[in-house]
């Protein structure tokens, strides 16, 4: 089931809330790892898979990419990218990731933000990837880590008096769909376990060359409220990966 959630009206208004959203890249609670995980864009052919509003896009191509090329099943975000971030060397696509098919050697970087917990097969797009990119060019992305879609709820368990107890795990092994609820709406996601993504990855033909928890960066946990409990369980899964 492919949903487009990011289309529906309240859920949109809601994202386009968030810091993220807003103030974009240094906004992402993320980014200060994941930027470092990213290889030297000058003069590649990018691909974003999940591109949402075209930060990434826009970042590549102000650090020298030659192009890129923004893949995303929302028609509203797509709009705001088109608005806000748009070059002559970026092309935005309203495309859902499992439909994308690229002539062999297509692209020397895929990357891909916080997008595929909604797709349902991680093999399949690896694959898909896998052709589409150079001999010896780099696969990057994040993803909602495997303990914080384990159990579907995406909230903590609270006592009686609101304060958090633990952050639920179970379901670990019983993968697929979980019905979340992200921003007071539910919303589909995938859960799948690490080595779904590990071997996904190396039996595909991908090297591993680096995976990150992120943990907060100092100045987050120390400007933003709730940062700290950030700490007790990890909410992604950065990883980098090279094509044979
Ligand atoms: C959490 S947002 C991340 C956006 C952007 N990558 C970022 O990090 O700022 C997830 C994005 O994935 C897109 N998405 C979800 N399911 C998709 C699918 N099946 N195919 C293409 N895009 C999808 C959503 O529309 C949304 O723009």
């Amino acid at each position: 089931m492919k949903e487009n959630k990011y289309d529906d009206n309240v859920f949109f208004e809601k994202y386009s809330q968030m810091d993220r959203s807003k103030k974009g890249l240094d906004g992402a609670g993320e980014w200060h790892v994941l930027k470092q995980m990213l290889p030297d864009f000058r003069g590649k052919r990018i691909l974003d898979l999940g591109c949402g509003f075209g930060w990434h896009c826009e970042y590549a191509i102000k650090n020298g990419a030659a192009s890129a090329v923004g893949i995303d099943i929302s028609e509203k975000m797509l709009a705001e990218a088109h608005a806000k971030r748009s070059s002559d060397a970026i092309s935005y696509i309203c495309l859902p990731i499992e439909d994308i098919a690229f002539p062999p050697s297509s692209f020397d970087v895929v990357i891909s933000s916080l997008a595929f917990h909604y797709i349902q097969s991680f093999e399949d797009i690896c694959k898909k990837v896998y052709d589409s990119l150079s001999p010896g060019s780099n696969f990057v992305f994040s993803v909602e880590h495997p303990v914080f879609t384990a159990y579907g709820t995406e909230d903590w368990y609270y006592d009686d008096r609101g304060n958090i107890l633990h952050w639920p795990v179970d379901r670990y092994f019983n993968e697929g769909r979980r019905s979340t609820i992200f921003l007071g709406e539910t919303v589909q996601k995938y859960h799948k376990t690490l080595t779904t993504y590990v071997n996904g990855l190396i039996r595909t033909g991908f090297e591993i060359t680096g995976l990150i928890e992120p943990e907060p960066s100092e100045e987050m946990l120390h400007t933003v409220s709730g940062m700290t409990d950030e700490l007790r369980r990890p909410m992604m899964l950065l990883v980098s990966a090279r094509k044979r």
